[in-house]
C-alpha cells in the first residue's frame, strides 16, 4: 500500500533508499523513484514497475546527495505510470514529496490550486502535497509543512524535503504508519522499521497529527501547529525467524517458519492479561478483520461456538463500517490483522471504539496503530512476514485465538479440568505436526504441478474445514490468479455442481471423522461429473473416497486442525503458483498492508 523512506546522514543517500525501498516493496511495486538534495537543487528519478527498472535508470543518471526520499507505489489514483510514480516535485522543484495513503481532498485542492496558476501534471492525488506546501511557503519549511498538513484531508504518510534545506527531510503522519529512526550521524523516516533497521537502532513510531523534522543533527517533533512535542526513542527488537536460503522464495520460507511461531506463541500467551479483559461481563464479542486475518477470524468463531458454547458475531471490517446501528455498547471487540496498519480494521475497531467496546487484538507488529488501539494485544510471534500473501502469521493467528477461545472456555466454567488439559495437550502438540507437514512438500509439489491448468478450483469443507477451505481459495487465487472460489460442501448441490467437469477441482477438506461419509459423498458428487478431486484428510480418516489425489495430515482435534490444513493449502497454492510462472511474493496489483479504505 505504498511504502516510503527518508534518509540523512553522512552517507550517500540513494544505496540506502535504495535498500530501504527493497525491503518496503511488499507495500506494493507498481512504480518506484528517489529525489535527492544535490547541493543546489532536487533530483528526482522514477520509473514505473518493479524497482529493477528504478536501479538501471539510477545507473545511468548516477544521481548523488546524502539527503533523499524514496517512495514504492501501489497505485490508486493514475495508472502506474513514470509520470505517475512518485516523488512528486512543486512547479519550481523546490519541494519533492512521497505518500502512503489517500488524500481524499485532493480534487478541490487541485482545483483551487489551478486557480492559482499551479499546473498539476500528473493523475495523481499526492501531486497537490507539493504544490500546497510550496504555495504556503514565506521562508519557514516546517510552517509550510504544517499549515498544508492541515489543509489535508484522508490518510497520509509524507516524506518531504526542499531545496531550502540540504541537510533536513521531513516525515508527517495521519492514519499511515510512520516511524523516525536514529542512527549514529544519520536518521531516517519509514513505512515500517523493515527499511531502515540495519542502522537506525532506536526508532520512534510516529502519532496521528505528528510531524518529525529530522536533520543529521537531530530528530525533532511538531504538532501540526507547529508546537513541539516530547517523544521517546525505544531501542529496536531484535527480529525473529529471518533467516532464508539462498534465493528462496519469502512465501516458502514464511510457511516453513511456522512450526516455530507455535512455538514462540504458545510460550509468551499473556495468560493473565487475557484473564482479567475476559473475565468482565459483555453483551458481544465482536471479531472483526480483512482477508487472511478475518478468516483466522472465523476459526475463533467455530471453536468459540463448540469449546465455549458462545456465539461470536464476525464481521468483515470494511462491511462493519458500512452498518448503522445495532451497536452494543459493552462488547469485546476482537481484531486480527497481521500489520496492525489495515485502514478498514483500524476504522472498525475505532467505531466500536466509540461505542465503548474493549479491543483485544491479535497482531504481528507490536509497534503498530492497533497495539496502540488496544486494551490488550496478543502478538503473534511469526517474525516479519514479507510475502504479500499471509502464511505464518495467519496459522499463528488462528493458534493464538484458539488458545483465547481455550481461556475463555475457562473462565466461564464452560469445560472440565480434563478437557482443558486434554486440548491445551493437542494445541501444545501443533509446532511438531505442523513440522510433519511440512516434511511432506513434496507430494503436493507433484498434486500441484497436475491441476496448474485448472479452469477452476473450488474448496470445499464443513464447519472448521469450510473457514479453511476459504482460506486455502484466497490463498490460490491472490497468488496463482487462478480461478477459485470456497463453499461449505453441503452448499455444492444448490449451484455449484453445475460447474464440475473435467477440466475442474475440488479441494476436499475432511478432517472431521464425525463428517467422513458426507464428506466422501461430496468427493463422489465431484468426480462422477469428470471434475477431479484432492482431499485433504487426517490420517485417521480414510474413508473410500474415490479422489485423484489424498493429501494427509496428522490427526488433531477437528476445531484444531485449520493449523495444519492451512500449510498444506498454502504449499498447494504455492506450487501451483511457481509452476504457472507466478512471482510468489509479489502477486499482482496486491501489497501486503493496506493502508486505504
Ligand atoms: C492484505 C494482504 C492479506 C491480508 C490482509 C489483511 O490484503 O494481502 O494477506 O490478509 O491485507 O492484512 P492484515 O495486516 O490486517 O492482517
Amino acid at each position: 500500500m505504498c511504502g516510503i523512506i527518508g534518509y540523512v546522514g553522512h552517507r550517500q543517500a540513494v544505496p540506502v533508499l535504495l535498500k530501504g525501498l527493497k525491503a518496503l516493496e511488499y507495500r506494493g511495486y507498481d512504480s518506484s523513484g528517489v529525489a535527492l538534495h544535490t547541493g543546489a537543487s532536487l533530483s528526482i528519478v522514477k520509473r514505473a514497475g518493479r524497482l529493477a527498472n528504478l536501479e538501471k535508470a539510477i545507473e545511468q543518471s548516477n544521481p548523488t546527495g546524502c539527503l533523499g526520499i524514496g517512495h514504492t507505489r501501489w497505485a490508486t489514483h493514475g495508472v502506474a505510470t513514470d509520470l505517475n510514480a512518485h516523488p512528486f516535485l512543486s512547479t519550481y522543484g523546490k519541494f519533492a514529496v512521497v505518500h502512503n495513503g489517500i488524500i481524499a481532498n485532493y480534487l478541490s485542492l487541485a482545483a483551487s490550486l489551478r486557480e492559482r496558476g499551479v499546473n498539476l501534471t500528473t493523475d495523481t492525488d499526492s501531486e497537490v502535497v507539493a504544490h500546497l506546501i510550496d504555495h504556503y511557503y514565506t521562508g519557514d519549511v516546517l510552517s509550510a509543512v504544517c499549515r498544508a498538513a492541515r489543509e489535508l484531508k484522508g490518510s497520509f504518510a509524507l516524506g518531504v524535503i526542499s531545496v531550502y534545506e540540504p541537510n533536513v527531510l521531513y516525515g508527517v503522519r495521519k492514519d499511515s504508519p510512520l516511524v523516525v529512526g536514529a542512527g549514529v550521524n544519520e536518521n531516517a523516516i519509514c513505512s515500517d522499521i523493515s527499511g531502515i533497521s540495519d542502522f537506525c537502532g532506536r526508532l520512534y513510531a510516529m502519532q496521528n497529527g505528528e510531524i518529525a523534522r529530522v536533520s543529521t543533527q537531530g530528530i525533532s517533533l511538531y504538532d501540526f501547529y507547529g508546537k513541539s512535542r516530547s517523544f521517546d526513542l525505544s531501542p529496536q527488537e531484535k527480529e525473529e525467524n529471518s533467516e532464508r536460503e539462498e534465493n528462496e522464495d519469502y512465501m516458502h520460507c514464511e510457511i516453513r517458519q511456522t512450526p516455530l511461531a507455535l512455538l514462540s506463541g504458545y510460550e509468551s500467551f499473556p495468560e493473565k492479561e487475557a484473564e482479567t479483559v475476559l473475565s468482565k461481563p459483555y453483551d458481544e464479542i465482536l471479531l472483526v478483520g480483512c482477508g487472511s486475518a478475518y478468516h483466522a477470524g472465523l476459526v475463533f468463531k467455530g471453536a468459540m461456538r463448540e469449546l465455549a458454547d458462545t456465539q461470536v458475531r464476525e464481521e468483515i471490517a470494511s462491511e462493519y463500517l458500512t452498518q448503522k446501528g445495532g451497536e452494543k455498547r459493552n462488547a469485546l471487540v476482537v481484531a486480527v490483522s497481521q500489520s496492525g496498519e489495515t485502514a478498514d480494521t483500524l476504522l472498525a475497531v475505532e467505531k466500536a471504539k466509540r461505542q465503548g467496546a474493549t479491543v483485544l487484538s491479535v497482531c504481528n507488529v507490536r509497534a503498530s496503530s492497533l497495539v496502540r488501539l488496544s486494551d490488550l494485544a496478543i502478538i503473534t510471534r511469526c517474525g516479519r512476514e514479507r510475502a504479500v500473501a499471509a502464511t505464518k502469521s495467519y496459522v499463528a493467528q488462528v493458534h493464538s485465538l484458539l488458545l483465547l477461545c481455550l481461556k475463555y472456555a475457562e473462565i466461564k466454567g464452560k469445560i472440565s479440568k480434563n478437557k482443558l488439559n486434554e486440548l491445551k495437550g493437542e494445541i501444545a502438540a501443533l509446532p511438531e505436526k505442523a513440522e510433519r507437514v511440512i516434511e511432506e512438500e513434496s507430494y503436493l509439489s507433484k498434486v500441484a504441478l497436475a491441476a496448474k491448468d485448472a479452469e477452476a478450483v473450488f474448496f470445499l469443507g464443513r464447519g472448521q474445514d469450510c473457514y479453511a477451505a476459504k482460506e486455502g481459495s484466497l490463498k490460490l487465487k491472490e497468488i496463482s490468479y487462478l480461478f477459485s472460489e470456497a463453499y461449505p460442501s453441503g452448499e455444492l448441490k444448490h449451484g455449484t455442481l453445475a460447474l464440475m467437469e473435467k477440466g475442474v477441482y475440488g479441494v476436499v477438506i475432511a478432517t472431521d471423522p464425525a463428517l467422513a461419509e458426507k464428506n466422501a459423498a461430496t468427493v463422489a458428487e465431484i468426480t462422477c461429473r469428470g471434475a477431479s478431486a484432492i482431499v485433504v484428510a487426517s490420517e485417521g480418516i480414510q474413508p473410500d473416497m474415490r479422489a485423484d489425489y489424498v493429501i494427509t495430515v496428522p490427526d488433531t482435534h477437528p476445531l484444531f486442525s485449520p493449523v495444519l490444513t492451512a500449510i498444506v493449502l498454502q504449499e498447494f497454492a504455492y506450487y501451483v503458483a511457481k509452476a504457472r510462472g507466478c512471482d510468489v511474493d509479489r502477486p499482482r496489483n496486491l501489497a501486503k498492508s493496506v493502508t486505504v479504505e
